[in-house]
């Protein structure tokens, strides 16, 4: 098979690195044993490429992504470049690549594996089989809206502005990304914002209101106010099937949805562009977790929400549903076994390293293909 399937890979900071290298075991397996082939690029972002070149996302970098298929991305950031001026944090890292790639719907799954029901903080009965997917608009709102900036006033006062903006297009393209992933899932859409304060949450609620009459009836829809959103999930998460926010909300309640299934460290996420009249559709894949400095390096990250970032990269962007599964059974396979790294350790399990979940990954697949 040709190698025409291209992906480029930007570990970045932290532990990202290390859990990248567990993936591209995983991707060596499949060259390996899948009869596929990849055309693998790596590139520099966040902290390592402001070391290496001065910027947090350098035009290098947008021009590989833009011609591949699919990127897989760690993570950014650490304390190294806390100190930096804002325009040059790690973070423009990705928020540079959400928007130069047009990267607008940020796919989140919350999920509690079963092996995992009793790492959640909330009580096992409240989670277990918790499956909600987030859909965060990612190009818009109060991380790019203009004016921002911080001034000081004549009385030497200073004064920081962000501006939450939308248009209708923006926040109708990605009600369609979530009504259309509800029709393959539980058929039920929670749009959030806060249309009892804010103009663009007003201007949110009718939009999906009005997408959902004209192209998605047959779909549930409720409008919830984000704090109460966050109330909900803490208290009965498994009301939600889709729930649909802009940049800032879903940005927060998706952080609050992946600490309920007890692990940050296992979950994955796509961001993808619109479709393109040559049917292809720009696309970032990375973990929820971040860079994590704390531990990075020490070889005790856990690689499971970048290896289950690759599962998706290989559903979503080249539609091999089968080696997503088989990537995603292998994961949990590993777990129901009773191996654990540090973040998801519990009682009477066996606590392994980076490199050794990934060779138990690796096992777990060569059985699985066997
Ligand atoms: C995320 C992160 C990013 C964001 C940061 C790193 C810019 O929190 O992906 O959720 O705020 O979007
Ligand atoms: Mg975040």
């Amino acid at each position: 098979m040709p190698a025409n399937k291209k992906l480029l890979i930007l570990p970045g900071d932290g532990i990202g690195p290390e859990v990248v290298r567990e993936t591209r075991r995983v991707i060596e397996w499949m060259e390996r044993r899948r009869a596929v082939s990849f055309e693998i690029e790596e590139g520099l972002v966040g902290g390592a490429a402001i070391d290496a070149t001065g910027s947090p996302c350098p035009d290098e970098t947008v021009e590989a992504a833009t011609r591949a298929d699919a990127v897989l991305f760690g993570s950014v950031g650490g304390p190294k470049w806390d100190s930096l001026p804002f325009e040059q944090r790690p973070e423009l890292g990705i928020l540079r690549l959400r928007k130069d790639l047009g990267l607008f719907a940020n796919l989140r799954p919350a999920v509690v594996l079963d092996p995992l029901a009793d790492a959640s903080a909330l009580r096992a009965d409240l989670v277990r089989g918790l499956d909600i997917m987030i859909v965060r608009e990612t190009t818009g709102g109060v991380y790019f809206g203009e004016p921002r900036g911080v001034t000081k006033g004549p009385d030497g006062k200073r004064t920081g502005v962000d501006t939450q903006i939308y248009h209708e297009d923006e926040i109708a393209r990605v009600a369609r990304v979530a009504f259309e992933l509800a029709r393959k899932r539980r058929n039920k859409v929670t749009s959030v914002e806060k249309a009892n304060v804010m103009q663009s949450g007003r201007l949110w609620r009718a939009v999906v209101g009005e997408v959902h009459k004209a192209e998605f009836p047959d779909v549930q829809l409720e409008n919830m106010y984000a704090d109460n959103c966050a109330m909900q999930l803490a208290s009965k998460p498994k009301q939600f099937d889709v729930i649909l926010g802009d940049n800032l909300f879903g940005d927060v309640l998706s952080d609050l949805a992946a600490a309920l299934t007890g692990s940050l460290g296992m979950l994955p996420s796509a961001t993808l562009g619109a479709v393109q009249p040559s049917s292809k559709r720009h696309a970032l894949y990375e973990p929820i977790h971040g860079s994590a400095p704390d531990i990075a390096g020490k070889g005790v990250a856990n690689p499971c929400a970048q290896i289950l970032s690759f599962a998706m990269l290989l559903r979503i962007s080249f539609g091999m549903e089968e080696d997503a599964k088989l990537v995603e059974q292998a994961v949990e396979k590993v777990l129901a076994g009773g191996l654990r790294t540090a973040d998801i350790m519990a009682p009477g399990m066996a606590r392994i390293g980076t490199s050794v979940m990934g060779e138990a990954i690796l096992r777990e697949l060569d059985k699985l293909a066997a």
